[in-house]
């Protein structure tokens, strides 16, 4: 089949190669795109515009920044695509709702594990009706697609609840560093954690290198956690908090290598 990727990101452009090495064609649209993007592309048959693209595939796959999710269902539905829409973002389940009142066919979707080069190392759930079949289709490249069976909006929670502790818990850990350096304790408490629990200052310090780069994207991510768990009536300030946390650190967006603590310190306490 035809698949349309908007847009191959550092994710989006492994799961691209994925659905290629399961068998497919696999196109992008160049128009209004960065030159990294433009890049990652390489190997891609690029279909030009939106509405080229959106006229020639199947199924439209959505890997974008979670904040641009519906912005972009919205502007694929504008070309009158009438296949079937994925929408794999980390977004909340009332955003995938939102989704599909402006996409036909709309499959959920989310991605758990690191752009996926290997196998065994990313999978990609997904739910709503078409998930099974669509399962079976996409599979056969690094990239592992599961099917949930149950409605659209599973697939965004369980990303919702892996992503509201992994990124949630990490910007805790960065806010935590964040006050010991402004109280004057830090070396007291790096020195407390060796003691009481080891390999803390090594993941505060690797945390660090790690989330900077992405942070610009995270806050979105943060906010749509924030709003699934007041969905539940749970409470939505923790990851309320690391939005704002992370979009503290957006300036490090995409800084190769990824900063350093003291780097990272300085931006929160500015
Ligand atoms: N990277 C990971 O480890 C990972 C893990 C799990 C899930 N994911 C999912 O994949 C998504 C994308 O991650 P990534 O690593 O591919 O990010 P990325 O490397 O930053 O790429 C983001 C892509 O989206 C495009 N984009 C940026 N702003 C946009 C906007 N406002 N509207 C439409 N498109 C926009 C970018 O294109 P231009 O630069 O051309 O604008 C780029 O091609 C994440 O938000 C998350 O939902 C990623």
């Amino acid at each position: 089949m035809r698949i349309g990727v908007l847009h191959p990101g550092k994710m989006g452009s492994t799961v691209a190669a994925s659905f290629a090495a399961a068998g497919h064609e696999v196109a992008w649209a160049s128009e209004d795109r960065s030159d990294a993007t433009v890049a990652r592309a390489a190997g891609l048959i690029d279909s030009g515009s939106l509405s080229a693209l959106c006229d020639s595939s199947r199924l439209v796959v959505s890997v974008c920044p979670p904040h641009a999710a519906v912005a972009v269902a919205r502007a694929v539905a504008a070309t009158g695509f009438d296949g079937t829409y994925l929408d794999a973002n980390a977004v909340a389940p009332a955003t995938v709702a939102a989704v599909g009142t402006v996409v036909g066919d709309l499959v959920d979707g989310s991605i758990i594990g690191p752009p996926a080069r290997e196998p065994g190392t990313t999978r990609m759930y997904l739910s709503g009706e078409g998930a099974p079949d669509l399962a079976e289709a996409l599979n056969g490249g690094p990239l592992e697609v599961r099917a949930i069976e149950a409605p659209v909006g599973a697939a965004s929670a369980l990303k919702m609840a892996y992503a509201g502790w992994t990124k949630g818990s990490a910007a805790l850990l960065l806010a935590i560093a964040g006050y010991a350096e402004a109280a004057g304790v830090r070396d007291a408490l790096a020195a407390e954690w060796h003691e009481s629990i080891p390999g803390l200052t090594d993941r505060v310090e690797r945390t660090s290198r790690g989330v900077g780069p992405k942070a610009w994207r995270f806050a979105g991510e943060m906010r749509e956690i924030a709003a699934s768990l007041a969905s539940e009536g749970l409470p939505d300030g923790f990851h309320l908090a690391a939005a704002d946390l992370y979009e503290h650190l957006s300036g490090f967006k995409d800084a190769y290598p990824g900063p350093e603590l003291d780097d990272v310190l300085r931006e929160l306490l500015d």
